[in-house]
């Protein structure tokens, strides 16, 4: 059966990333640039981002056909993230791929980013999946819960109704003058503290809500920021760091833990988690799901790699390939127009 090859590009926040993806599973090649030039800022700042993507996606793709030593004509499919995101980053992957397939006459599928996240569990991967499966995408724009009943079917379980996790990493390290993104900073300041120094909010929402609140966790931190300067002076003491890095990360596991365990209550059907996104690259949170889902019989898949938890293209190949199996209509040659709001809304299937 002929192998089908996607060109997918992502750029709906501050990476410039393409990639070529075999039959949504086989990684041929993926790179991308990551704008470090934020990093001064403590978060991205829109027009730094879309200067930056329109610079470098050219160089990127030349990478990319070089290395993988493809010419266009080889590729079946163009694919792009259409949203959501910022809207100044988006536009420069959708434009690209846009007149990609309008000059080349092929075909291009519009993909949405979280869709993305997801498929990145297929990614040089063996996995079989048994829908339906729990998945949890957490990044630093979004914190969803859904029931995935196929690679392209879902229904929508829960969000986070203020900050997206990933953003409570990057603000808290912010807070305590770390750098972005935070995440990763977090991470490896908690492995050396104390988790259990500081007592942080566990905000679980009303009994049964799948919903997840971040916003009050970060005003903890930001509290107990300002008290220690005001004790023991500006400059905050490693110790400090660690421990303040150690009890915020528990507490976004206690977190996560609470709403996994009610998810696996009301969806008995659920056969396993996926834990995608940004913040599926952190190990204590990793170890956190897997301890529990032993004690249920039931794993934890995560992308096989750190670089698929993050932003990257080869999910939106992923997702662009499982898309177009189901539903041969969507790839056209056409122009997309980019979505900073787009919405994942369910797509139920009977199982
Ligand atoms: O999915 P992603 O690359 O981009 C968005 O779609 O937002 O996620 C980026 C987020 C950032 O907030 C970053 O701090 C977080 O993922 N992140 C982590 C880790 N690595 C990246 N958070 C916690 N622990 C990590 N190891
Ligand atoms: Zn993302």
């Amino acid at each position: 059966m002929k192998k089908i090859r996607i060109l997918a590009f992502e750029t709906s926040c501050d990476d410039t990333a393409i990639s070529i993806v075999e039959n949504g599973k086989k990684v041929i090649v993926s790179e991308k640039i990551s704008q470090v030039e934020h990093s001064d800022w403590g978060g991205v700042v829109p027009e730094i981002a879309a200067r930056l993507h329109s610079e470098n996606w050219r160089s990127v793709l030349e990478v990319c056909l070089e290395k993988a030593q493809v010419k266009i004509d080889d590729i079946d499919y163009f694919a792009c993230t259409k949203g959501p995101g910022l809207q100044t980053s988006l536009l420069t992957g959708t434009t690209v791929a846009s007149f990609l397939s309008l000059l080349y006459q092929k075909p291009l599928i519009p993909v949405h980013h979280i869709h993305g996240h997801i498929c990145a569990v297929f990614l040089d991967s063996i996995l079989n999946p048994l829908f339906p499966e729990l998945v949890l995408t957490v990044s630093g724009g979004h914190t969803q819960l859904h029931l995935l009943t196929s690679p392209t079917t879902w229904e929508f379980l829960g969000k986070s109704l203020d900050d997206a996790a990933g953003e409570a990493f990057d603000k808290v390290a912010k807070m305590l003058g770390l750098g972005y993104p935070g995440g990763p900073i977090v991470s490896e300041f908690a492995q050396k503290g104390n988790r259990r120094k500081y007592e942080m909010p566990k905000i679980y929402l009303e009994k049964d809500s799948l919903d997840f609140s971040f916003s009050g966790l970060k005003s903890t931190v930001y509290r107990l920021i300002e008290k220690e300067k005001i004790t023991n002076g500006e400059i905050l003491s490693q110790n400090f760091i660690q421990d303040v890095c150690a009890s915020f990360e528990f507490t976004v596991g206690k977190i996560f833990l609470k709403k996994v365990e009610r998810a696996f209550e009301k969806y008995p059907q659920a056969n396993n988690l996926f834990f995608v996104g940004g913040v599926s690259a952190n190990n204590y949170l990793k170890m956190v799901f897997s301890d529990f889902l032993r004690t249920i019989g039931k794993i934890l898949i995560t992308p096989q790699k750190i670089e698929f938890s993050t932003d990257n293209a080869a999910m939106i190949g992923s997702a662009a390939y499982f898309l177009v199996k189901k539903n041969p209509n969507i790839a056209k040659v056409q122009f997309i127009d980019a979505n900073a709001r787009l919405e994942m809304t369910s797509i139920k299937e009977k199982i």
